[in-house]
């Protein structure tokens, strides 16, 4: 009998990771609407950043779109987990569309605060990374001129304003919470008066899943990020691993998987963004022992039992 040839893998698998509760919120209301209205449903953006998802949803009679005028008059039409500038669904209502939202609501709580801070005066400076859809439509909630992106701790540093103008910040909800820190800091070091959103806008699944690679990398030779490119929060879990010094590689599916990656690698890590399906997982696994003998080990560094409710409109 020959020895098994497979060298042995310890796999540490992060969690949380992969769906968070607005993305499983939103995968559902495109099921529901589908299900109330039938097929076709339009969803203007990639309902959530994630192929497999965005295709099973195609097959199930969802049409992607990235503008409203790509929607027929009397079709139904939903708006991606991401948000969307307010311009949107007033341009939704004036044609008399139907149309759910599907924005996360701690994307929409920010919104709100968007919103509050104009009306008390103030400036807002909104920390995010350029062209992102959550950053279009947050910025889209308040006229323009009245809130400034900032990317870059130099961003900061180039700021026209002064102590003396009225000023808030506000930050995507799927930054690193490392890299937040240092650009509030910054912020609050040129801005004394600058006043802080109530509470943390990076939200719990963002900060949850870094922590959680945070606790795995350091005892990793390579960590597995399952993600699409355009997802920030994937990226960002990346990121995290990387500076902790541990080689990290995002990846969408299992095939793109390099089996000379593994050479040397005694221990992998592995976690999934937001948006990514628990299934690509088990694939990324399934997929591993066909090179290895993978001894699978969990690590979860806290529970979560997060749950949004869905909008009336489809529970009715
Ligand atoms: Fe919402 Fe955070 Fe997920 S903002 S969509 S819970 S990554």
């Amino acid at each position: 009998r020959n020895p098994d040839p497979r060298l042995p893998l310890k796999l540490l698998i992060a969690a949380p990771r992969g769906f968070c509760a607005g993305v499983d919120r939103a995968i559902e209301i495109v099921e529901r609407a589908l299900q109330k209205y039938g097929a076709p449903v339009y969803v203007r953006h990639e309902i959530v950043h994630n192929r497999y998802v965005v295709d099973s949803l195609k097959e199930r009679g969802a049409i992607f779109v990235e503008e409203l005028d790509e929607v027929p008059d009397d079709a139904p039409v939903v708006f991606s987990a991401h948000g969307v500038p307010k311009s949107v669904p007033a341009e939704a209502q004036r044609r008399n569309l139907l149309y759910v939202d599907a924005t996360c609501p701690l994307v929409s709580k920010v919104h709100r605060q968007a919103e509050r801070q104009i009306e008390k005066g103030q400036h807002i400076l909104f920390i995010g990374h350029a062209g992102h859809p959550e950053v279009i439509g947050t910025m889209g909630q308040v006229p323009e001129g009245m809130i400034t992106l900032v990317e870059t701790v130099e961003d900061v540093a180039n700021l026209p304003f002064t102590q003396d103008d009225d000023l808030s910040f506000l930050t995507q909800t799927t930054l690193s919470v490392d890299d937040t820190r240092e650009m509030v800091e910054a912020l609050q070091a040129r801005y004394p008066q600058i006043v802080a959103p109530k509470a943390e806008d990076i939200c719990y699944a963002t900060s949850n899943r870094q922590a959680a690679v945070k606790s795995i990398a350091p005892s990793c030779d390579l960590v597995l990020v399952i993600g699409a490119p355009n997802s920030s929060n994937s990226l960002r879990l990346v990121e995290v691993a990387q500076r902790l010094g541990t080689d990290a590689r995002l990846i969408q599916r299992a095939s793109e998987i390099d089996p000379s990656w593994l050479e040397g690698v005694g221990t992998l890590g592995l976690t999934a963004g937001a948006s990514a399906p628990e299934k690509l997982v088990r694939e990324v696994v399934d997929r591993l022992s066909d090179w290895r003998v993978v001894e699978e080990t969990p690590v979860v560094t806290t529970e979560e039992n997060m749950v949004f409710k869905l909008p009336r409109q489809l529970t009715e």
